[in-house]
C-alpha cells in the first residue's frame, strides 16, 4: 500500500504532467504530431470507466433519423475543458465558439474558417428553432412555447477533433456524460466512434447518416419536461483509425446563461408532481462544470434528494 508521502508524490506528479501539457497547448494534436506511440499516464482511464470500451458494436436501429428540409473568451482552443479537475483526461482538442446572442467580432474568428462558422450558425439555429418547435407540440404545448422559454438565447457551437489515438482501448475520445442544456444539434463526419446509452445499460454505435443531424436532448429539457423528455447518455470511443482524424461540430442551445436570471421548472400540467426544482441556468452549468464529465449534474437537482447541492457561484 503506497504511503501517504508517495501518493501525494504521485498526485503531484500527475498535475505537474497536466501541466506541461498543458502549457504546449498543442492539445493532443500535438503529441499525435510529435509522434508518440503510447498513451501519455494522464489519458489513462480507470479500468472500471473503460468496461465495455471492446464489446459495444451494436447497431442503433432503434434511433430515429429524421428528416427536416460557453472563460469568456469567445473562441478559444482547449484540450480537454476538465483537464484539471477530471479523474483522466480525453484523447481529443476542442475549438470553442460563442455564436449568440453576442457573437464574437469576426476578426476573432480564426480567418480560415470565418465566413463559415458564421454561416453555419445561422443555419444551425434555424433546425434547432425547428426541432424546438416539433418538442414544444410533443409536450401538448404551443409550437413557440420553448422557444419564447428562451431555450435558444445562447449558442455555442464545439468543433471537436480526435486525432488517431496510439492505445485507443485505454482511454476515451469523450468520456460518457450528458449535456447540459436544453437541445445539441451535432454534426459527425464519417468515422463513426460515437455511442448512445440505451435502457440504461446498452451501448449502441450511432453510425454516421450523411446529410443528418443528431439531436440530443440536454439536461435542462429533461428537467423543464419533467422527465418526458430523457437526456441521452452518450461518449466517443478514442480514434482507432491509423492516420484519419474523427471530426464533429456539437451546437448547443441554451437560455443566456450569463445573463438570464430566470428560473426553470418542471412544466406540469397538475397530475404529475414535478421532480425537480427549479434552477437558473447559471446556476446549473456552474455544476456542470464543477463536476465535470465525471457526475450527473441534473441528479443534484431533484427533490427526492437527500441534501441539496448548495447553490454555485460563477460558470465557464
Ligand atoms: C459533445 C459531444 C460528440 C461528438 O461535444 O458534447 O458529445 O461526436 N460530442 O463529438
Ligand atoms: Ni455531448
Amino acid at each position: 500500500m503506497p504511503s501517504t508521502e508517495s501518493a501525494a508524490g504521485v498526485a503531484w506528479d500527475r498535475r505537474r504532467e497536466l501541466q506541461a501539457f498543458d502549457d504546449t497547448k498543442a492539445g493532443v494534436k500535438g503529441l499525435v504530431d510529435a509522434g508518440v506511440t503510447a498513451l501519455p499516464p494522464i489519458f489513462r482511464h480507470s479500468p472500471e470507466s473503460l468496461e465495455g470500451i471492446t464489446s459495444s458494436n451494436h447497431v442503433a436501429g432503434a434511433i430515429p433519423t429524421v428528416d427536416l428540409a460557453a472563460p469568456r473568451r469567445k473562441v478559444r482552443f482547449a484540450s480537454n475543458f476538465d483537464l484539471f479537475s477530471s479523474a483522466a483526461a480525453n484523447w481529443r482538442d476542442t475549438l470553442f465558439f460563442h455564436l449568440a446572442p453576442d457573437p464574437a467580432p469576426s476578426e476573432e474568428l480564426p480567418e480560415a474558417v470565418r465566413d463559415v462558422v458564421t454561416e453555419y450558425g445561422h443555419a444551425v439555429t434555424k433546425v434547432g428553432l425547428s426541432v424546438l418547435e416539433l418538442l414544444s407540440e410533443s409536450l401538448g404545448l404551443s409550437s413557440d412555447h420553448l422557444r419564447d422559454m428562451d431555450c435558444a438565447e445562447n449558442l455555442n457551437a464545439v468543433c471537436q477533433y480526435y486525432p488517431p489515438c496510439p492505445e485507443p482501448y485505454l482511454t476515451w475520445g469523450t468520456k460518457r456524460h450528458t449535456d447540459p442544456g436544453f437541445l445539441t444539434v451535432l454534426l459527425q463526419d464519417g468515422m463513426g466512434g460515437l455511442q448512445v446509452l440505451v435502457d440504461g445499460k446498452t451501448w449502441v454505435d450511432v453510425p454516421p447518416v450523411p446529410g443528418a443531424f443528431i439531436m440530443n436532448i440536454g439536461d435542462l429539457l429533461q428537467l423543464v419536461s419533467n422527465d418526458q423528455f430523457r437526456s441521452v447518455e452518450h461518449r466517443v470511443l478514442a480514434n482507432k483509425s491509423k492516420d484519419t482524424a474523427r471530426v464533429s461540430v456539437a451546437s448547443f442551445f441554451n437560455t443566456n446563461i450569463e445573463r438570464s436570471t430566470r428560473l426553470y421548472g418542471p412544466i406540469t400540467d397538475g397530475h404529475n408532481p414535478p421532480i425537480y426544482r427549479s434552477v437558473t441556468a447559471r446556476e446549473f452549468i456552474a455544476t456542470f462544470n464543477r463536476i465535470g464529465l465525471d457526475g450527473r449534474s441534473l441528479d443534484h437537482y431533484r427533490l427526492d434528494r437527500d441534501t441539496p447541492t448548495p447553490a454555485v457561484e460563477g460558470c465557464e
